[in-house]
């Protein structure tokens, strides 16, 4: 398996990097404290029921219990040693639509999350499919840190 590092230190929160990983896109979002209490907004409606059910249930994470289910801590990278930024601030996941493969573009959908233009396809804040024909979740690579700014992918 091929790894690579990511410098992040350059990635403000609210912000985005996309690299490629084995040949495909990896959306590395650094959420703002703001954004990181509007996914758990979203995790209680879904708790609560006033949202409509995951489609995907799974978290689809590599770096974990591969039937862990779907909460937005589950999908989100622990913080790095030694951080002071709130938990589930780092979301790491294939920017590959699971239905046929396109690349979601951030910041769009009805989730606040990832849109597929190629065939509607909504993510929320967590990468989680929530309207449209994509099956699962955005798949979440091996990752840990290598230090307090530098990814390891694979
Ligand atoms: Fe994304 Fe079809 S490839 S919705």
């Amino acid at each position: 398996l091929s790894t690579i590092r990511v410098d992040v230190s350059g990635v403000a929160p609210g912000s985005q990097l996309t690299v490629k990983w084995l040949g495909k896109p990896v959306f590395i979002r650094h959420r703002t404290p703001d954004e990181v209490e509007k996914a758990k907004l979203q995790d209680e409606a879904l708790a609560d029921g006033s949202a409509s059910p995951l489609v995907d249930t799974l978290a689809r994470n590599d770096n974990i219990d591969p039937n862990a289910p779907a909460t937005d801590e589950n999908r989100t990278m622990p913080n790095p040693e030694g951080s002071d930024e709130v938990a589930e601030t780092w979301l790491v996941q294939m920017g590959v639509c699971t239905h046929l493969g396109c690349v979601p573009l951030g910041d769009s959908g009805d989730f606040g999350g990832w849109f597929c233009p190629c065939h509607g396809s909504h993510y929320d804040m967590a990468g989680r499919i929530r309207k449209g024909p994509a099956p699962q979740n955005l798949h979440i690579p091996p990752t840990s840190w290598v230090d307090a700014s530098t990814i390891l992918l694979g």
